[in-house]
């Protein structure tokens, strides 16, 4: 599928065999949650826009590429998603960062929509949305609808472990975005869990349930 980029660096898989495994205490999770989103974004952002500004070294004047126009945005999906969010913030410690808020409902695993705050000008920046986990894609989905709507358009979505079924349904319904993934899993179980998967990935962050 064009736009769907799985990053297979031998850094990225190892870090998430780590990542998966259940004895992997909650500190230990954070910090390899924040490593792999910066070595994903390392790769998400190789087509970033540069220009020419001019700068003075000891030896003489030059013109030398920089970040061009309005920076990034970085914008997580709560809670888990917030994991990812320094990661990103190593590479590019100007990018702004808005915040969404939504969260799965146990029974019928549709997403419920409780925050959404992004920064301006969204429409000129370039839009990175971090959630660790694509399962059914419906807080992906549901998260992209409110980025649109408030009128982001240059959007690149960072997940660290996808179901084949979430990639399906996020990228019929927003075929224009860019999908990052870390690993693409088996299939969702009937909790609508992934499998393997790593289980959930907030409480794993926070260290809750
Ligand atoms: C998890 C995960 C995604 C969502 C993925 O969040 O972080 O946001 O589920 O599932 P989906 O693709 O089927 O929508 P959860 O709802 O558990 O909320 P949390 O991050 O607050 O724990
Ligand atoms: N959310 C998670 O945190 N893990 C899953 O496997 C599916 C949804």
């Amino acid at each position: 599928m064009e736009n769907v980029i799985i990053i297979k660096h031998p850094l990225i898989q190892h870090k998430i065999s780590i990542l998966r495994d259940q004895r992997t205490g909650t500190n230990e999770f954070r910090s390899l949650i924040e490593e792999i989103a910066m070595l994903m974004g390392y790769e998400a952002l190789r087509d970033l826009p540069l220009e020419d500004v001019p700068v003075e070294t000891p030896i003489e004047k030059c013109m030398t590429p920089m970040i061009a126009g309005k920076k990034l945005a970085v914008v997580p999906i709560l809670r888990a998603g917030l994991g990812m969010v320094n990661g990103i913030l190593a590479l590019v410690p100007s990018a702004k960062v808005g915040h969404i808020g939504l969260y799965r409902d146990e029974e019928t695993h549709e997403p419920h929509e409780y925050y959404c705050k992004l920064p301006t000008p969204i429409e000129l920046r370039t839009i990175v949305a971090t959630d660790p986990m694509l399962a059914t894609g419906g807080s992906a989905v549901a998260a992209v609808d409110f980025i649109k709507k408030h009128g982001g358009k240059n959007i690149k979505f960072m997940c660290i472990i996808a179901a084949p079924e979430g990639v399906e349904r996020l990228m019929k319904a927003h075929p224009d975005i860019q999908l990052y993934i870390g690993h693409l899993d088996r299939c969702l179980n009937e909790n609508a869990y992934i499998c393997p998967g790593l289980g959930d990935a907030g409480d794993r962050i926070f260290g809750t349930r």
